[in-house]
C-alpha cells in the first residue's frame, strides 16, 4: 500500500531530465524534412522503427541507426510515423510513438520520457506505443485505397523463415490491406546519412580522439608475455573513462598468427617476442563511431621482414590518401592506387610472381549452352580454363575502407563507388596478411597453382604469421581532407611510442597475469 502511494508521487515530483538528444532538435527536424523531400509522390507515409527493448532488461540497448538519425530519441520500442499532408499541402506530419511512463517498469529501466515529455525534448508530437498498430492499420487501409505506398525502415529479417519483429508488423499490415505496396526507406535515409553535418563530424572527431588515446595507451603495454585481453581491457577502459559510450565494434587484438585473421576478436593469447600484434579498435562517442588500426612489433622493434611488410602497407595507405586529398576524388580510384602499391610491394618481396599476376581461383564461369549462335562452340567442362584472380588478393582480401558515423560501417557519399566530398567521413585501411597455411588451405590444387606454390613458397614461409593493417579515419570539409586519427603511424614513430609508453606505464600487471595463469593451470 505504501509502495502504491509512493510510486506515482515520486514520478510526479521527479525532475525533467535535460534534453537527451545528440544534436539539436532543429537538425533532426531538418533531416526529416530532407527525407520527406526525397520521397516520391507515390509514397504516402513513412514508418521508421526504433530498436526493441532487449528481451532481458539486463542487456544493454542500442538504438536503430536510421531511427536515431531522424529523431535522436534514445528509448526502446519507439517508432516514427510520417504521413503526407492531405489536400495537396506540401510535406509530412510526423508523430513519435513512445513507451508511456510506467512507474512499476521504471523501477527496472529508469525513467522514461513518456508521451508528455517528448514534444519539449524532441519537437515531435507523441502518442503511446500501444496506439501504433491501430494507427498503422488504418493508415495501411487508406494508402491501399488511395494507391499510395508505405516506405519503411525496419530491422533486417533473418530470411523468410524468421521475420524480425518489424518485419512481422509489416507482414501483418500487408495481410490486412492486401493492395498495400511497401517499399524500403532505408536507401533514402542512407543517402542522407552519407553526408555528415558539422555536429556529426564534431562527434566523430571526439570518438577518434578517444580512440587515439587508447591506441597510445596500448602502445605502452604491448610486450612479450602480455595477454591480448590485457591490451583489450586497457583500450576499453580508456574509452569509457574518456566518456565514450562503448566500443563501436568488438575490439580486435590479434598477435602472431591471429594478426592474419581479419576479425579475430577472441583476444586471448599470450604475445611472444618476434611477433606483430594488430590492434583494430574504435570508441563510440555521443553515438558516433571511430575505427583505428595500428600494428605493433611485440618486442618493441620491427624485424627487417616485418618492417618490409609494414612499409608496403603504409605506402599503400599513403597512395590512397594522396588520391582522396584531391577535390572531386573517387574513393574507387584510391582503392585502385592502394591495391597497385600493395601488388608492387608483394612482388618485390617474392610473395607474388608479378604485380598483375593471377592464379586459378575457381572453376570457369558456366557458359550457357549455345550462348551465341555465331560464337565458338562451348568448350567441354573439363577443358574450360579456370577463373583467374589477382595473386595480390591472396594477401589483401578486403575493401580499402568504409564510411564511419552512427555505425562503424556507415553510409558515405563516396564509399565505395562515389565521389568523396564535404561531409564524407571514412577509413582507409589497407592490409597484408601472410597466413601460414595459405598455400595448403587457400590455393585450389591445379597444375598452375602447384607451380605458383613452388615459386612463392619460400617467401610465404619467411613472412608467415605477419599480418599488418594500418587504418586511419578521415573527414572532408570545405577546407579539404582532414586526417583525424593522429596516432603514431610510421614504423619508427610506433617504436618510439612503445618505448616512451613503457617508461611511463611501468611494468604491466604481472601479478594479475600470474593469477589468470594459475586458475587456468587447474582447468
Ligand atoms: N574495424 C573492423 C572493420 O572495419 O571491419
Ligand atoms: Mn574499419
Amino acid at each position: 500500500q505504501g509502495a502504491q502511494r509512493l510510486a506515482p508521487r515520486a514520478v510526479a515530483g521527479a525532475p525533467v531530465p535535460p534534453s537527451p538528444l545528440l544534436v539539436s532538435a532543429d537538425e533532426y527536424a531538418a533531416r526529416r524534412r530532407a527525407l520527406a523531400e526525397r520521397m516520391p509522390d507515390s509514397v504516402g507515409a513513412v514508418v521508421v522503427f526504433g530498436a526493441r527493448e532487449p528481451e532481458a532488461d539486463y542487456l544493454s540497448f542500442a538504438q536503430s541507426p536510421d531511427f536515431n538519425y531522424l529523431t535522436g530519441f534514445g528509448e526502446p520500442d519507439a517508432a516514427l510515423v510520417m504521413v503526407r499532408r492531405a489536400g495537396g499541402a506540401d510535406g509530412f506530419d510526423a508523430v513519435l510513438f513512445v513507451q508511456p511512463r510506467d512507474p512499476a517498469r521504471e523501477v527496472w529501466t529508469g525513467r522514461r520520457m513518456g508521451v508528455a515529455g517528448v514534444p519539449a525534448a524532441t519537437g515531435l508530437a507523441a502518442r503511446p506505443a500501444g496506439a501504433l498498430r491501430p494507427v498503422l492499420d488504418s493508415l495501411a487501409a487508406a494508402l491501399a485505397a488511395g494507391g499510395r505506398m508505405l516506405a519503411v525502415s525496419a530491422a533486417a529479417s533473418q530470411g523468410p523463415e524468421a521475420l524480425s519483429p518489424d518485419g512481422q508488423v509489416v507482414a501483418a499490415l500487408r495481410r490486412a490491406a492486401p493492395g498495400l505496396r511497401v517499399v524500403s526507406a532505408s536507401g533514402a535515409v542512407a543517402r542522407l546519412r552519407g553526408t555528415k553535418s558539422a555536429a556529426e563530424l564534431a562527434r566523430i572527431r571526439r570518438a577518434v580522439d578517444v580512440t587515439v588515446r587508447a591506441q597510445r595507451a596500448a602502445m605502452g603495454l604491448v610486450a612479450p608475455g602480455v595477454n591480448e585481453f590485457e591490451v583489450q581491457a586497457l583500450i576499453e577502459y580508456t574509452f569509457r573513462r574518456s566518456g565514450a559510450d562503448r566500443p563501436s565494434f568488438a575490439t580486435i587484438v590479434g598477435s602472431g598468427p591471429n594478426s592474419t585473421t581479419l576479425h579475430y576478436n577472441a583476444d586471448d593469447r599470450v604475445m611472444r617476442a618476434g611477433e606483430v600484434v594488430v590492434m583494430d579498435v574504435g570508441a563510440s562517442y555521443g553515438g558516433y563511431a571511430a575505427d583505428v588500426t595500428r600494428t605493433l612489433p611485440v618486442s618493441g622493434r620491427f624485424t627487417a621482414d616485418q618492417r618490409a611488410v609494414y612499409q608496403l602497407v603504409r605506402d599503400a595507405q599513403a597512395a590512397a590518401e594522396r588520391v582522396v586529398a584531391a577535390p572531386g576524388a573517387r574513393y574507387a580510384a584510391a582503392s585502385d592506387s592502394a591495391r597497385a602499391t600493395v601488388a608492387r610491394g608483394l612482388a618485390r618481396l617474392g610473395l607474388i610472381e608479378a604485380p598483375d599476376a593471377t592464379y586459378d581461383c575457381g572453376p570457369a564461369p558456366a557458359v550457357a549452352p549455345n550462348a551465341s549462335p555465331n560464337g565458338p562452340p562451348n568448350a567441354s567442362p573439363g577443358a574450360a580454363p579456370a577463373r583467374q584472380c589477382p595473386q595480390a588478393g591472396l594477401y589483401f582480401m578486403h575493401g580499402l575502407g568504409h564510411g564511419i558515423g552512427l555505425e562503424v560501417h556507415d553510409p558515405d557519399q563516396g564509399v565505395p563507388g562515389g565521389v568523396v566530398g564535404p561531409g564524407s567521413a571514412f577509413t582507409i585501411e589497407p592490409g597484408v596478411y601472410v597466413r601460414e597455411r595459405l598455400l595448403e588451405d587457400v590455393l585450389p590444387d591445379t597444375p598452375r597453382n602447384r607451380r605458383l606454390a613452388a615459386r612463392i613458397g619460400p617467401a610465404v614461409r619467411r613472412y608467415a604469421n605477419i599480418g599488418v593493417r594500418i587504418e586511419d579515419d578521415y573527414a572532408v570539409t570545405a577546407a579539404g581532407l582532414e586526417w583525424l586519427s593522429r596516432a603514431p603511424r610510421e614504423a619508427a614513430e610506433v617504436e618510439a611510442a612503445m618505448r616512451a609508453g613503457r617508461l611511463a606505464a611501468g611494468r604491466p600487471a604481472a601479478r594479475d597475469r600470474a593469477l589468470v595463469e594459475s586458475y587456468r593451470a587447474g582447468w
